[in-house]
């Protein structure tokens, strides 16, 4: 009996015909195809994707409370700069759960800064953007929703953020081979695809390795998100005055091109069962790699950004309010089991092994603020519990 893997023939097809064509293309232009093809990419067309029926969770699809907590951070930066006009500018918001759950915390606690917000969606993806609209309608009608460019943000002032973004951009793929980095090319065979080991070419690639002052051990191999380095340079472009909040898994260069990481940390997901071969269920499942989160540092740096706060996404909860909100969540519920479920789900968000807790990290740049104390960087000594907590 032969088990039938989902894919999407056309897409292999179109493949096959632009790698025959080009005599073999780099990793980072196959997974974009995969990705990305505006007819056949897993992120362009109708799919479930995040949640229990989909392919994988993101911390925004876990609890409202990521959202909630967040908003936390954003008021505290809206008051640093003066509780004007502001704009949060999302990237890549999948379905919405983010920025929906940001909205409502807003409208709720914090109603004199939702009148001063507009809230900007920058989405590639049409299925996205779609289901983000009919998530959101009521924002919508209220007129802080919109969605736009990159561009289109020129000159904004408030906080531009992500979760999970950069993670889903396009990777080179390489290897080091004696002492020599190789980039690793799809070509077609009998067999499918396959990769084909060639002498680095690609100079953006050697210049990556420079500015982050890391690189790959013999016989390991890596990615180089080139995507992350214009993006952030964008970001930069468009920002006048405020925050960039970055969330996303991945590691300072010095860890993620570790020895120990021999293989890279690409990884496939679908169905929530993850694999490490990217040239099966083309169209059907997602791929991404852990993020170089020296690389966000460095060229926010040297495009005016500075750094503010970088920490594992465990710590950031506990600094913008995680327990308390806890607490006051267990408090309204008098059914044990309820408030053992509703512990075991947040638990998620902050257990470093299992969880999201360490391996997510969040980066907090800053344009034209100074240094502030900022709230998620509050120390776990000055974390006061409500009253009646035990
Ligand atoms: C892994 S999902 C993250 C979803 C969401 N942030 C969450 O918390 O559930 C990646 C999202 O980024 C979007 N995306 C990927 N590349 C993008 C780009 N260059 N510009 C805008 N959105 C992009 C995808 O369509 C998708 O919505």
């Amino acid at each position: 009996m032969t088990i039938s893997v989902e894919e999407k023939p056309e897409l292999v097809e179109l493949l096959h015909r632009r790698i025959e064509e080009a005599g073999g293309i780099d990793f980072a232009e196959f997974m974009e195809h995969c990705l990305y093809h505006p007819e056949y990419g897993y992120y362009t067309t109708p799919r479930t994707r995040i949640g229990k029926e989909g392919d994988f969770f993101t911390s925004s699809s876990v609890h409202s409370m990521f959202g909630r907590l967040i908003s936390r951070q954003l008021v505290q930066m809206w008051q640093l700069l003066g509780e004007g006009d502001f704009t949060i500018a999302e990237q890549g918001a999948g379905e919405g759960h983010l920025c929906l759950d940001i909205l409502d915390a807003l409208a709720e606690e914090a109603p004199e800064f939702y009148q001063r917000l507009k809230y900007r969606i920058v989405e590639i993806s049409p299925d996205h953007r779609s289901g983000q609209n009919t998530k959101l309608k009521r924002h919508v009608d209220a007129g802080r929703v919109e969605w736009c460019t990159i561009d289109q943000l020129q000159g904004m002032e408030g906080c531009y953020l992500s979760n999970e973004l950069v993670d889903a951009f396009p990777v080179h793929l390489v290897d080091k081979n004696n002492g020599e980095l190789k980039e690793i090319f799809v070509v077609n065979s009998e067999k499918g695809f396959v990769e084909d080991v060639r002498p680095l070419e690609n100079k953006a690639i050697s210049d990556y390795f420079e500015l982050v002052e890391h690189g790959l051990l013999e016989g390991n191999r890596g990615e180089v998100n080139l995507q992350a380095l214009s993006w952030m340079k964008s970001v930069a472009r468009v920002l006048k005055r405020g925050f960039v909040l970055t969330i996303d898994y991945g590691y300072p260069a010095k860890e993620l091109y570790a020895p120990f990481r021999r293989n890279g940390t690409l990884l496939c997901y679908h169905k929530h069962q993850s694999n490490e071969n990217p040239y099966q269920r083309v169209g059907c499942q997602d791929i991404t790699a852990h993020i170089d989160f020296t690389a966000l540092q460095k060229v926010g740096e040297q495009n005016g950004l500075d750094s503010l706060y970088l920490g594992d996404q465990c710590n950031f909860l506990l600094g913008v309010g995680f327990l308390e909100a806890l607490m006051e969540l267990q408090m309204r519920t008098s059914d044990p089991q309820e408030a053992q479920a509703i512990r075991m789900t947040l638990k998620n968000l902050i257990m470093p092994e299992g969880g999201m807790g360490e391996s997510f990290k969040v980066l907090v740049q800053g344009k034209d603020v100074g240094q502030p104390d900022l709230l998620c960087a509050r120390k776990i000594s000055d974390i006061r519990l409500p009253p009646g907590a035990f």
